[in-house]
């Protein structure tokens, strides 16, 4: 094993504040959905306007940091590994095999985080943001040709983003879990380093097969 520096400090700041509004966004949207009982309507939709314009931010620094980086390249899909992927995590997770996908700094992501990540980035993200943001300029619908429709399918079309958000999230805390150690994953979001395998070491000798 090395240690190697997997998320730079960029990156790091990018998940983790991503993290915090995500959530802050989630606790204030549910409020105003299912009824406000930490602060007032009001309060709880200014809180959740300003938190939604940090979001917008943070989405065009990562952009940015992303393609100048080339870390984009991160997300493009793995097919042929794909079916190894979820054989892994329905049935080989849970009797200790290894990763059929190793893991190293060019090739940080495995086939099925591309695909999810992927998914988050072109689709639940932009879902969320567009519906958020149609709701919030409601009264200027008639500006681009809306003004027959209701508030309430742009409502509900949120509300089911925000949900698909959040299952991700579960799923995705879960899964950090099943790396070399539980915390390993975590630490290595925290730190930026984490043990890799060393790809230029010989493979390690065949364990001795017992009668
Ligand atoms: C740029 C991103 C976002 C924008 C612009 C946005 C905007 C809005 C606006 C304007 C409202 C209505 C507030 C009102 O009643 O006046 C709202 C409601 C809501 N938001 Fe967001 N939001 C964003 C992201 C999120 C995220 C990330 C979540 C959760 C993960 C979320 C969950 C909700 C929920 C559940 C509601 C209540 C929907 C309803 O009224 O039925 N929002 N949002």
């Amino acid at each position: 094993m090395r240690k190697v520096m997997v998320y730079k400090r960029f990156e790091r700041f990018w998940h983790w504040s991503q993290a915090l509004l995500v959530l802050a966004l989630a606790v204030t949207g549910f409020q105003i959905r299912y009824g406000c009982t930490l602060i007032s309507f009001e309060e709880t939709i200014l809180y959740h306007k300003i938190l939604a314009w940090a979001f917008v931010i943070l989405i065009i620094f990562a952009a940015f940091w992303h393609f100048t980086t080339g870390e984009w390249r991160q997300y493009i899909p793995m097919p042929k590994q794909t079916g190894a992927m979820v054989r892994f995590y329905m049935k080989g997770i849970f009797k200790g095999e290894p990763h059929p996908v190793k893991k190293t700094e060019l090739s940080k992501l495995n086939p099925l985080q591309r695909l999810a990540y992927l998914g988050l980035k072109l689709l639940v993200i932009p879902v969320l943001v567009t519906s958020g943001f149609l709701y919030y300029y409601y009264n200027q619908w008639s500006v681009i040709g809306l003004d027959g429709m209701t508030l309430a399918p742009i409502a509900t079309i949120h509300t089911l983003a925000a949900f698909a958000l959040i299952a991700f999230m579960f799923a995705h805390i879960y899964l950090t879990t099943t790396g070399h150690t539980v915390t390993s994953n975590m630490k290595a979001m925290i730190t930026g380093w984490e043990a890799l395998e060393d790809e230029s070491a010989p493979p390690a000798p065949a364990a001795p097969q017992e009668d």
